[in-house]
């Protein structure tokens, strides 16, 4: 657990950063009115639907449905956690971080790993640079044409070849083994007797630092000098408190800047290849840790790109983990392409005998991950059998299933057809098939993905979302609350959400505390709350200049909410077979009930009756 921060240190962060400014800084902001406008950073568009507002200090986007305040606009922006923001913004505004409770423990043991991993990186480095005994590194460098400033600028360095290099060092600059083993950088040598001593994780292997988002070095990965030396070819810090394989892209922090201009990010395999590519001028390229990509480098992408490139080694592994990387990347809202390289290169290997020019060709040709696929089940599959083109079927809409955007699918449907030599209209039944037998087993497994936001709202009724949009606004006008209170039982609402609004905003007009802030703690419990609530906000601030009498306007919405609810009651009465004698009368009262909800002074009689039912 993080360190918990006092809520008035959280208060006065917020209070120092002025979201108008923080934003501006990031973005081009216009001023419209009362809220400032912007392209959203967060998805691709033309016309600005990026709103902050100064006086609410919040911001929203009508296009993607994210939202929130300078914390979350930081996380969002920046890629980093709650706590990384916190501290980014402090920083900005010059505010010390002290931890009255929470862990400081775990604080200042962050703090000294992030000491140790610096300034270790810089002694591996200097040890590559200027260590005798590391003739045979430079060499290996030089043979595979990486030398010079690419060296420099991944912070290449070499681990000695001894069992206490690093516990040496760490000796000398005074930092303990147990830290060092939180680090990841040395290993007991017996588990159960901290006594028995320690040795070295990286023994004569070169090394290449992995940053952070903001550069700062959080692991290793350690690759033997020769193929046939002992132990893995390459060996990774393990996860620590700083290194999380799962979110940890390398040369992320490189190749940020470049990703946002071009909007498309190269997605390799290994280390080796991502330098070779920067060095050959290809900046965006990132790979993992040598593990699967995970839905959060996805969406840690998504900030910067819009789309992906993979390419990854033409062998059969290769292939594999390319096809299901692009699920990955698909089902996370990014078009993918992949790239396939002649046998037996990989970037690295393709682009240091054939040219950056001859890389860009192979970008080029990247196609739709269907295109990929089919070429690849060709060689795999008889295509020209029924059972063949069967299965490759199945396969290909296995990956198109994939995608959460209809206009995505639809292209990548009309490449399978003609890849496969199918209809499409066959292919989509057999879509839709898939698609009933996977929804079921797992409803909202999807919904998890965080985003769709702007879909679930889509589906929010009408009414119930006005009638929210007058309800926030309680601490302006008291009489829209003392309305509801007196006329509208919360529990005809059908969404969870506008339920939740509404019963914070009531409890915020008896002085619970502000709407925003009781909203905070909803948060946590309603899925999909956070953007919904931003969302209105922003809509109430836009409302308020156009309403004149939020009191009348609520009682319209409050009439008009209780004849649905009254309507939907008769709806189902009709259905009844047979209809009981009690039903009957109860929809002909329903019948003149509906009449007089149409006006406030009739509905009245209507609504009190019914409030005491
Ligand atoms: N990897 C790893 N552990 C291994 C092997 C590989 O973590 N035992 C990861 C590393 O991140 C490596 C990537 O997988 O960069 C690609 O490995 P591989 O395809 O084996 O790389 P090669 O191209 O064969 O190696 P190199 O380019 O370093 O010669
Ligand atoms: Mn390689």
């Amino acid at each position: 657990m993080a360190g918990i921060i006092p809520k008035r240190t959280l208060e006065e962060i917020r209070f120092r950063n002025d979201i108008v400014e923080v934003i501006g800084a990031a973005l081009t902001l216009k001023r419209a009115g009362g809220t400032f406008k912007a392209c959203c950073p967060f998805h691709k568009e033309k016309t600005p639907s990026f709103n902050v507002n100064a006086q609410r200090q919040i911001y929203h986007c009508f296009g993607c449905g994210k939202g929130g305040d300078v914390f979350s606009f930081i996380q969002e922006h920046e890629g980093v956690d709650f706590m990384t923001a916190v501290r980014m913004l402090a920083d900005r505004a010059g505010i010390h971080l002290d931890f009255e409770d929470g862990d400081p423990g775990e604080r200042s043991d962050k703090d000294a790993l992030y000491k140790i991993h610096t300034e270790i990186a810089e002694f591996f480095s200097r040890c590559l640079e200027q260590m005798k005994a590391a003739e045979h590194a430079r060499g290996y460098l030089k043979k595979r044409e990486l030398e010079g400033e690419i060296i420099r600028t991944f912070g290449v360095g070499y681990a000695p070849k001894r069992w206490d290099g690093a516990l040496q060092w760490a000796r000398k600059h005074k930092f303990t083994p147990e830290m060092m083993e939180k680090a990841g950088l040395v290993i007991p040598r017996n588990a159960d007797d901290p006594k028995a001593g320690y040795y070295d994780r990286f023994r004569d292997r070169l090394i290449f630092p992995i940053c952070d988002i903001q550069g700062r070095v959080i692991g290793f990965s350690g690759r033997a000098l020769s193929d046939d030396a002992r132990g893995a070819k390459y060996i990774n810090s393990p996860e620590t408190l700083l290194f999380r394989k799962s979110r940890v892209l390398y040369a992320l922090h490189q190749g940020r800047r470049a990703m946002v201009d071009k909007r498309e990010a190269i997605i390799c395999e290994g280390q080796i290849d991502v330098i070779r590519c920067h060095q050959a001028g290809f900046t965006t390229a990132v790979a993992s840790q040598g593990t699967a990509f995970t839905e959060d480098h996805a969406n840690i992408l998504r900030r910067y790109v819009d789309s992906v490139a993979i390419v990854f080694d033409p062998d059969h592994a290769g292939e594999e983990a390319a096809i299901k990387t692009a699920g990955i990347f698909l089902s996370a809202g990014l078009g993918v392409r992949v790239a396939a390289l002649p046998e037996g290169e990989d970037p690295d290997s393709f682009i240091a005998k054939r040219g950056g020019e001859a890389f860009e060709a192979i970008l080029d040709a990247a196609g739709s991950v269907v295109d990929f696929q089919v070429a690849v089940l060709a060689r795999r599959e008889d295509l020209s059998s029924d059972v063949g083109v069967m299965r490759a079927a199945r396969d290909v809409l296995q990956t198109i299933l994939r995608s959460p955007n209809s206009v995505q699918q639809a292209r990548l449907m009309q490449a399978a057809a003609q890849h496969l030599n199918l209809p499409v209209a066959a292919l989509q039944d057999e879509l839709r098939h898939l698609e009933r037998r996977q929804r079921r087993p797992a409803p909202g497994a999807e919904a998890d993905a965080d985003e769709g936001a702007s879909q679930d709202e889509a589906a929010i009724p009408e009414l119930e979302l006005k009638l929210c949009e007058h309800l926030v606004q309680i601490e302006e006008h008291p009489g829209v609350g003392a309305l509801v209170e007196q006329y509208f039982p919360l529990a005809i609402l059908q969404d969870m959400r506008c339920r939740a609004v509404a019963e914070v905003a009531l409890r915020a007009g008896k002085g619970e505390g502000t709407v925003q802030e009781l909203l905070a703690d909803e948060e946590a419990r309603i899925q999909g709350l956070h953007g919904f609530v931003t969302r209105l906000l922003m809509t109430e601030s836009r409302m308020r200049l156009s309403e004149l009498a939020p009191e009348d306007a609520t009682r319209d919405l409050i009439l008009r909410l209780w004849r649905r609810h009254l309507s939907l009651e008769r709806d189902r009465l009709a259905h009844e077979i047979p209809l009981s004698a009690a039903s009957q009368q109860r929809m002909s009262q329903l019948t003149l009930d509906l009449n007089s909800l149409k006006r406030w002074v009739t509905g009245l009689d209507v609504i009190e009756m019914e409030m005491v039912d």
